[in-house]
């Protein structure tokens, strides 16, 4: 745990940027090979803490994985039979590694343990335990449905109709990897589109599944074919780069090969209102069921937005640097409706809030938003609560402040972007 110290800086952010891998779709990529029948290849794999967490716990459950090289990764599934582990499965900090691979473990004929860190610990997981259930899992949690948790094996699972009562990607995709599983059919109704790579790589994987507006159709027992995967750059840790560019006069940046899935692109229409469309997206081609594209971005001044609780679920990993946007903008800039931001890595809606006003920023925090005034930011000591998107936004707004930003255990960054600081370096 490192206090990392970003002084300001006046550079223009001009240039190519290479971003990293996905980490939602690397960690689909790892799962989803493990399920098929045979070799797959994984390019451009994002080595991030959390995927590591996954590549473990898959090792664990016996899957062999070699790493020819930091992101090119060969994986032999085993046509979803995994090995007992001897051990509790270590999801670390990753939600998204439990929340998925217990949708897989109910459906095995050993017992499991899936446990984590003190962050991932106190998340809430009776989201996925209701469903898994309900197909007939047999999951023990800790009191208030919180991991460690252990799961029994029984004989067989059934299909499943489900309204998701939250916009949730990890709930559906821990339901839809049971369903590979089930004897019957698999219906989910979400209230609002969350993101879709499970759907889309899951039928780049052979699975038959039919996507009709905000309903989900499956039918159980499907088994996955071996195949190929190239894993795009991360929209998500992009985002932080095109906040930068977008708030900065003279910027011109430009970030290629980058996932444009649409139900990760909402904080651009966001941008687009608050700096009046400096933002381009050119489509490339389409890898794997995901759009890929590049990105431009033109530097300038923004003006406060309100964000709409609609917007929310396909803009949710992005609310912390959108909230540093509102900081570099004038006016005010709001959030309602992200309560769930609550239940992230740290709660972002009180850590954003503690952060911006200890950086000098009029803040008014909501149960289930936060309201940012434009204004100086001065500097300072802030805390990442060891939540990267929270280090990386403190970091960003680090650029624009007139003095010093100190983020205490800075490093959590390895989470999802462990070149961050390479990069940020490049204008500091
Ligand atoms: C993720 C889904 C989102 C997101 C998280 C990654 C995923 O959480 O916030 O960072 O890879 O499925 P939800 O389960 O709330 O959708």
């Amino acid at each position: 745990m490192r206090d990392v110290i970003v002084y300001p800086s006046s550079l223009p952010f001009v240039g190519n940027l290479s971003i990293p891998g996905d980490k939602s779709i690397s960690h689909r990529a790892l799962i989803l090979s493990s399920l098929a029948n045979g070799k797959c290849e994984i390019s451009h794999f994002l080595p991030s803490e959390d995927c590591l967490s996954t590549m473990n716990v898959l090792r664990d459950l016996g899957i062999k994985i070699i790493q020819k090289t930091e992101n090119q990764i060969l994986v032999e599934g085993r046509g979803g039979k995994f090995f007992p582990p001897k051990n509790p499965l270590n999801c670390g900090n990753s939600g998204t590694s439990m929340r998925l691979l217990s949708g897989i473990l109910v459906a095995q004929s050993f017992k499991s343990t899936l446990t984590g860190d003190s962050s991932l610990s106190s998340r809430p997981m009776q989201r996925i335990i209701e469903p898994l259930e309900k197909m007939g899992a047999s999951i023990f949690s800790a009191e208030g449905a919180r991991s460690p948790l252990e799961i029994k094996p029984v004989s067989s699972l059934s299909g499943i109709s489900y309204v998701m009562p939250i916009a949730s990607a990890q709930v559906k995709s821990a339901i839809l990897l049971a369903g590979l599983y089930a004897s019957g059919d698999i219906f989910i109704k979400q209230v609002a589109l969350s993101r879709d790579h499970t759907e889309r790589m899951l039928s780049y994987y052979g699975v038959d599944l039919e996507i009709d507006g905000l309903s989900i159709h499956m039918k159980g027992g499907q088994t996955l074919s071996a195949r190929n995967f190239v894993v795009p750059s991360d929209i998500s840790s992009a985002a932080f780069w095109i906040v930068a560019a977008i708030a900065r006069g003279n910027s011109y940046l430009k970030i290629k090969n980058v996932g444009i899935n649409p139900s990760r692109l909402a904080f651009l229409k966001v941008l687009d209102r608050m700096g009046e469309s400096r933002v381009e997206i050119q489509k490339r081609n389409t890898l794997g069921g995901e759009l890929i594209g590049d990105i431009s971005v033109y530097g300038g001044n923004l003006k406060g937005t309100d964000i709409l609780p609609s917007e929310v679920p396909n803009l949710i990993d992005e609310i912390p640097i959108l909230m540093v946007a509102g900081a570099l903008a004038s006016g005010k800039t709001t959030v309602r409706g992200a309560k769930e931001l609550r239940f992230k890595e740290s709660d972002r809606i009180s850590a954003m809030a503690q952060n911006l006003s200890q950086m000098g920023i009029k803040v008014q925090e909501y149960e289930d938003g936060l309201s940012v005034e434009g204004g100086l930011l001065k500097g300072g000591r802030v805390r990442s609560f060891g939540d990267h998107r929270i280090a990386i936004s403190c970091a960003i707004a680090g650029l624009f402040s007139k003095e010093k930003v100190i983020i205490e255990n800075g490093d959590c960054v390895d989470i999802s972007y462990p070149e961050f600081y390479q990069h940020l370096i490049q204008w500091n």
